[in-house]
Order: structure tokens, then C-alpha cells, then sequence
């Protein structure tokens, strides 16, 4: 049974993206090997160019392999993909290529062949207000089909057995899509930028997750009309908090500027436990790393990431956040 997490955040640019890629990827290679499955469920799709390129979402896109092809099923009521959505190993070609260019190929041994995508598509957008605005059936069991069919999907075409992580990389919001994230979902983690308006936000949508997405759900699956839905998992854990783009200030006592520094404290104060090392750094390496589609953890030779030690970081922080999954 995989161990399924989602990745939320109500605000663009904080990083959910980046950690979605790069705990996929960090699970995929050694020493985990993971089985992993990421899925895109942002229209906005920077996992999907991310993990594909521009060229290979394009194809997939035409191909209908896409996430949105799961929200379009309810809409026109017709029937539900297959696990043929499921791009297998998207990494590989680029990684091969990029990594040959480099003379780099003993880093092929991390070439995620464990990891698979589901990829979104700029029309998700479009299919989520549709979704909304659609009912089919009476209205309890509308509202709990068109919440639960990320689990229907998985229930179908045994998704769960196949792999020992799905991640879902979720849009800026928390409307259907997300909703359908988290009802499949044993646990989520939020990144955060170390600033007054996370500070302040975080907090709420901790609290948005239990009564608005979780409670609701769970109401909705007591009711008669409601089809019984295995993947659907009531109590949605918090797996964590991560610290990402913090600022660093080399002259200054915490390494951080005084502003991310003020705020961090704040997070510390409110999170404890649940707040996970180690942060990751704001650095130019790391985007234009990500602008090219190869994960931190293959750019240890260069300056900008290896010399920070970003790939460092995203290692132990996927092995952190590895061990908090495990016992959801
Ligand atoms: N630690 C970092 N340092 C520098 N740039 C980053 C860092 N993390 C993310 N970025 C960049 O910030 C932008 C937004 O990140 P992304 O992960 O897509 O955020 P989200 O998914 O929350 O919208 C991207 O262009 C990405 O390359
Ligand atoms: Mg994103």
C-alpha cells in the first residue's frame, strides 16, 4: 500500500512545486529506491514540464495523458481513464542526455527509474469550474463523487499497489481539486517562505484541512447515498512544515536576514515538532537548476548547488519527511 501525501499551500511560489520534484525524485534514487508516483493536480503544470519538458508535456497533453482526464470523466459523465494517463520513467531520456553532455554518467545509477508521473494540463482550470458547476445523481452523492474520483481512480486500476508513494503536487487553492488530493491523502506538508503572511496563513490552513476539507468529507461518507470509498482516508495528518526559500545573511549571528530570521522564530514557536529541517535556501543555483529539469541532486558537481550544499539538503530532508510518511 503506498503512503499518499499532498502538498498544499494556498499561495503561489512558496516552493510546494520544487518539494514535490524533488522528494519524488529523492525517493526514486538511492539509497530508497522508492517506487513513487507523482501527481500534477496544478493547471498551471510546472511539475509536468519540470519532470517532462516543454516538448514531452506537449505530447502528452495531445495524447490525453493527463490528471484532467479523471475530473473530465464526471463532467461528461464518461468513462473514467485507465492507468495508461501514467507517464513511466519521465526523467530518463533528459537525465541520459544531459548527464552524457556532462561526462557525468556514474549519476545515472539515480536516474529515478522508480518514478512515475500523472501530468496536469492548462485545461484543468477550466474542467475544476465545470466540475463545480456540474451535478449528477442526487445531491449528496454529487458532491461526494466528484470529491472522491482521485480515489476512484486509484481503486480502479490498483494505482496503490503499484507503488510506496503517490504525491500529489496540489494548486494554489483549496477548491475541488485539492480537495480530491486530500481525501486520498494520509498526510499533506506545507513549505513556507519565512514571512508575515505564512506566519499568519499557515495556521489557518491547518485548521481549513480538518473542518473544511476533512470534516466535510467525512459527513458526506456517512450518509446512505455516498458510495464507500476505500482510498478515502478521514483524518489527513500533518506530516510537517517546510522551511523553503529562507534568505540567507552571512554576516549575520543565525546565517539568515533579520526579517526571515524574526519570522522563522515565529514558525518555531507555533509548529515545534512539526517543523522539519533542514530549510532550504533561497539560491539562484537551485532555479536555474529547475529551469533545466534536473533535480539538485545531480548538479552536486557545480558551484552553485554543490558548494551551498543544496543536494545535501534535499537529501536529508527527504530522509526526514521518508520517516514521518512511514507512520502515517
Ligand atoms: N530555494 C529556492 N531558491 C531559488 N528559487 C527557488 C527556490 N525554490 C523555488 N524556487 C523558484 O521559485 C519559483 C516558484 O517555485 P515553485 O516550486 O514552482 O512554487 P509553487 O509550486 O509553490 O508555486 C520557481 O521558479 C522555482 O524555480
Ligand atoms: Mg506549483
Amino acid at each position: 500500500m503506498a503512503k499518499r501525501v499532498s502538498i498544499i499551500n494556498f499561495k503561489g511560489g512558496v516552493g510546494k512545486t520544487t518539494l514535490a520534484f524533488h522528494l519524488g525524485t529523492g525517493l526514486a534514487r538511492h539509497p530508497h529506491k522508492k517506487r513513487v508516483l507523482l501527481i500534477d493536480m496544478d493547471h498551471q503544470s510546472s511539475l509536468s514540464v519540470l519532470c517532462l519538458g516543454t516538448d514531452g508535456w506537449r505530447n502528452a497533453i495531445n495524447s490525453k495523458r493527463t490528471v484532467d482526464e479523471v475530473f473530465r470523466s464526471f463532467v461528461g459523465q464518461e468513462a473514467r481513464p485507465d492507468s495508461k494517463i501514467i507517464i513511466n520513467n519521465p526523467m530518463f531520456e533528459k537525465l541520459k542526455k544531459y548527464l552524457l553532455s556532462m561526462k557525468k554518467t556514474d549519476y545515472l545509477r539515480g536516474a529515478y527509474l522508480g518514478m512515475d508521473l500523472v501530468p496536469a494540463s492548462l485545461s484543468l482550470d477550466d474542467v475544476e469550474i465545470e466540475l463545480t458547476a456540474s451535478h449528477h445523481g442526487n445531491a449528496i452523492q454529487s458532491e461526494w463523487n466528484k470529491r472522491t474520483l482521485i480515489c476512484r481512480w486509484i481503486e480502479e486500476n490498483s494505482i496503490d499497489e503499484r507503488y510506496d508513494y503517490i504525491i500529489f503536487d496540489c494548486p494554489p487553492a483549496t477548491k475541488i481539486v485539492s480537495q480530491n488530493a486530500i481525501a486520498a491523502s494520509h498526510g499533506y506538508l506545507i513549505p513556507v517562505v519565512p514571512e508575515a503572511v505564512m506566519e499568519r496563513g499557515t495556521p489557518h490552513l491547518h485548521q481549513m484541512v480538518r473542518t473544511g476539507i476533512d470534516d466535510r468529507l467525512k459527513a458526506l461518507a456517512l450518509m446512505k447515498e455516498a458510495n464507500p470509498r476505500p482510498m478515502h482516508v478521514p483524518d489527513t495528518r500533518l506530516v510537517g512544515v517546510v522551511v523553503t526559500r529562507i534568505q540567507t545573511a552571512p554576516n549575520a549571528h543565525s546565517g539568515y536576514t533579520d526579517d526571515h530570521t524574526q519570522h522563522l522564530r515565529s514558525l518555531k514557536v507555533h509548529w515545534k515538532e512539526k517543523l522539519l529541517q533542514p530549510y532550504i535556501r533561497q539560491g539562484t543555483g537551485l532555479s536555474s537548476a529547475l529551469s533545466e529539469g534536473i533535480p539538485a541532486y545531480d548538479l552536486g558537481h557545480t558551484q552553485n548547488i554543490g558548494r551551498r550544499g543544496i543536494h545535501r539538503q534535499f537529501e536529508e530532508l527527504t530522509e526526514g519527511i521518508k520517516q514521518r510518511m512511514d507512520e502515517l
